[in-house]
């Protein structure tokens, strides 16, 4: 009886070394080569900017946007192109930019899994998601009443996409908020340039994408500077996921039907594209995180900003090469 008792305190014992250990080797894989642990050490830094982002809050209403009177039902008029004469490219623009923020469970899964229980970065997700969600409430009732694009492609297109669940899942903290600095500025610049290309007269149109933009701006701004904050603490690590990011770095969307070729067209109508993704979003948030200037960087993460600027220079040759190209296109056409 002693024996078993022993034999007993000896497994229960060696399982709870194991489980001590695989916790261990599972801190040690999450932290980087610095051995730094970023996602503690920025704590107090989500703490300051989701209390900054706090400070100017931004209460629109989405059912106030809206001029419902001007609604007609699909089921007695079906859409037609002619309701909302428009370009391909801002026809695809609203298209992928609504899906995108359909997408956003997704986003917010992603987001969670980098954020533990306690710390403040949860409650920031929390605020992000409760903020994200009224971009596509409010673009889906314009959409509808405007009659701008298609209802039931859209409504096809949100079941394929939504029902793939493809987002960009970032390895770390790093990863995380370097991509996110990205995207958000994109998702700003996408929806701005997007609102300008509407008519004139679709003041409401406008309005939508011109509210959407001014959350994306916030966010962007709260997860830019975490980026810079992060860059202070451990800037090899941050140097690291940076080159990552920008090398693999796709607009959101890719789960969505024919995202190349709305892609294409959207690039075409000079809303999102090489050019914008070099000079408006790249330039400014690479240039504000200084890593041109950076000092006390490992060897690999010194190889990993040569990486990132000869990456750079390579988009920005392709974007002189475009522009080259379609200015000398231009006589003929005329
Ligand atoms: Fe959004
Ligand atoms: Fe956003």
């Amino acid at each position: 009886m002693e024996l078993e008792f022993l034999r007993c305190t000896v497994t229960l014992e060696s399982v709870a070394l194991q489980r001590i250990t695989e916790r261990v080797q599972l801190a040690i894989k999450r932290l980087p080569s610095s051995g730094i642990d970023l996602l503690v050490e920025i704590a107090p830094d989500v703490e300051r900017l989701y209390n900054r982002h706090l400070e100017a809050p931004r209460l629109w209403f989405p059912h106030e946007q809206i001029d419902w009177g001007k609604g007609q039902k699909f089921s007695e008029r079906p859409w037609s192109e002619s309701d909302y004469p428009l370009a391909d490219g801002v026809r695809s623009s609203i298209y992928v930019n609504l899906l995108t923020e359909d997408n956003l469970p997704y986003y917010t899964n992603t987001l969670l899994n980098h954020a533990p229980k306690g710390h403040p970065i949860r409650d920031w997700n929390h605020q992000w998601t409760m903020e994200e969600n009224r971009h596509a409430m409010v673009m889906r009732d314009w959409v509808h009443i405007s009659r701008c694009i298609d209802p039931t492609l859209l409504e096809e297109g949100r079941r394929v996409q939504m029902g793939k669940g493809e987002v960009p899942e970032p390895d770390s903290i790093a990863d995380l908020i370097t991509y996110v600095s990205f995207q958000e500025r994109a998702t700003q610049i996408a929806h701005r340039n997007t609102g300008a290309k509407l008519p004139k007269d679709d003041k409401i149109g406008r309005n939508v994408l011109a509210l959407i933009a001014g959350d994306e701006t916030k966010h962007y701004l709260f997860y830019r500077d975490l980026a810079l904050a992060a860059f202070a603490i451990d800037p090899s690590t941050m140097m690291i996921a940076a080159a990552k990011q920008v090398s693999a770095f796709a607009m959101p969307g890719t789960g969505i039907p024919s995202f190349t070729r709305h892609a294409v067209r959207i690039a075409r109508e000079g809303i999102y594209g090489l050019g914008q993704f070099l000079k408006d979003v790249l330039d400014p948030v690479l240039g504000l995180w200084d890593v041109d200037h950076l000092a006390g960087l490992s060897a690999e993460a010194e190889k990993a900003r040569a990486e990132l600027a000869a990456f750079v220079a390579k988009i920005s040759e392709n974007v002189e090469r475009m522009a080259q190209k379609s200015a000398g296109a231009k006589p003929a056409l005329i």
